[in-house]
């Protein structure tokens, strides 16, 4: 089979590491691809969100299945317009990726089918949105409804934040229509956890939990970023709050789902709260984590095409995952000043010294290759704010976090930052209350 992955991250490296060991699989195309994915797949220059480039391509180069990385693509409804023209193509279409596109679209299904999430308002209106943050107080949660690369939600610790947070979205219009609709919740205390799932809109297949780091610095401190690190599964979910999570989440919300007709299809992400051992949804993703799948496909022992391929032709009720029992750990090494302004182009060294590592992957983001016919070695530069995926296997948190950051050692480019503690969160936690 030919395959295209659409997307440049980590994500997307992984993914087309995972796929590549498929004996269904002959030929890997990445769009646009990044320093990694030029190792393993053929890079094709078409932008994630130009899907009628992507649909032509796909048509000429008769690709037997596409694979979005991203959000994007699928909130513009790239599933609906591929599979008019009769391609395979992995992921919801245009009507369900509404669950990531929309915030208030998400929480509406979540109230129709009795999901647990923070009790919320919507505003279209900036006069009654000001009222309803002083009548609750902080801390409250401000969201821009539509996409808003991450940056749309703002946790306010009081109501001046909160209230320079719906100015910015309403009247500034610093995310545009994104910011039309405002919904304002209640700020849930607790541990956040990532739960991801294949589903042909009937079926529901798991994969383990994972913990994303989501703030720059050590101790959960500083701005957002898309993801510092994740590490699985995810300590506090103990067996008692995964069957929580598949019995009063996915499953109310995938069978919700068909008796409107509609039929979800590909990987569904929950971004989770547990408090006091009960799951809250925070938000719904249509595709697959970054950082969190890089710490999750290193463990998973089944063929990953294969599970797509079941998903898309909704025959995933014979399928049970078959996993690595040990722990693994991805650490993001980023560019100086990410999340803010950083700088491009710079030359990374010593990436070959983990070639040889044991239960050592080495997953690209932000990076590029640079043709260097001096060279038989492949030399790379930064490309973005987030350039690698450094990620282990190990039995113990602690002999993983040893092995990851020792391998990071060998790997230097000016200005490179990262976290110290990816993993800490499971040491830190007594799962044992639950
Ligand atoms: P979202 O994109 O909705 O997941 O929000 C981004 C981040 O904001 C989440 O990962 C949480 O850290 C935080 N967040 C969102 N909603 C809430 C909430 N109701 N209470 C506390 N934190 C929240
Ligand atoms: N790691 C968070 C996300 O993929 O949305």
């Amino acid at each position: 089979m030919k395959i295209l992955i659409i997307g440049s991250g980590g994500r997307e490296h992984c993914l087309a590491w995972k796929i590549a060991q498929s004996p269904l699989v002959d030929k890997i195309y990445c769009a646009p691809g990044n320093g990694g994915t030029s190792l393993i797949a053929r890079n094709v220059d078409i932008r994630a969100t130009d899907i009628d480039s992507l649909l032509k391509f796909a048509q000429n180069e008769l690709i037997d299945l596409t694979v979005a990385g991203s959000e994007a693509p699928l909130v513009e409804g790239i599933v609906d317009k591929f599979e008019k023209n009769g391609l395979k193509i992995f992921g919801p279409k245009k009507e369900l990726a509404l669950l990531e596109g929309s915030k208030i679209f998400a929480k509406e299904v979540m109230k129709r089918y009795g999901i647990f999430t923070a009790e919320f308002e919507v505003f279209d209106n900036l006069p009654k949105a000001r009222e309803y943050i002083e009548k609750k107080g902080a801390p409250i949660v401000v969201k821009a409804d539509g996409l808003a690369a991450g940056k749309g939600v703002i946790v306010a610790k009081s109501i001046e934040e909160a209230q320079q947070a719906i100015e910015i979205i309403m009247c500034e219009r610093k995310f545009g229509a994104s910011g039309d609709r405002v919904i304002i919740e209640d700020c849930l205390q607790g541990e956040e956890v990532s739960i991801m799932v294949f589903t042909d809109g009937e079926n529901i297949v798991p994969l383990v939990s994972s913990q994303d780091h989501k703030r720059v610095f050590d101790g959960d401190r500083g701005s957002n970023t898309g993801g510092m690190g994740a590490y699985a599964p995810a300590a506090i979910v103990t067996n008692v709050v995964f069957e929580k999570i598949i019995k009063n989440i996915f499953k109310p919300l995938i069978e919700g789902l068909k008796k409107e007709g509609k039929i979800y299809k590909g990987v569904l992400y929950a971004g989770l709260m547990i408090k006091d051992g009960e799951p809250y949804v925070l938000e719904f993703n249509v595709r697959f984590g970054d950082p969190e799948i890089q710490a999750i496909l290193p463990k998973l022992n089944s063929d990953l095409m294969d599970v797509m391929l079941k998903t898309i032709d909704g025959r995933l009720e014979s399928v049970e995952l078959e996993w690595d029992e040990r722990f693994c750990l991805c650490v993001v090494l980023a560019s100086g000043g990410y999340p803010g302004n950083y700088e491009k182009g710079k030359k990374i060294t010593g990436l070959e010294k983990l070639e040889n590592m044991e239960d050592i992957f080495l997953f690209h983001a932000g990076t590029k290759q640079t043709p260097n016919s001096e060279l038989r070695t492949p030399n790379f530069v930064t490309n973005g704010g987030r350039v690698l995926n450094v990620v282990g296997l190990g039995s113990t948190i602690e002999e993983t976090q040893g092995k990851v950051y020792k391998a990071i050692e060998n790997i230097n480019f000016e200005n490179m930052h990262y976290r110290r503690d990816i993993g800490d969160k499971a040491l830190k936690c007594c799962a044992e209350k639950y």
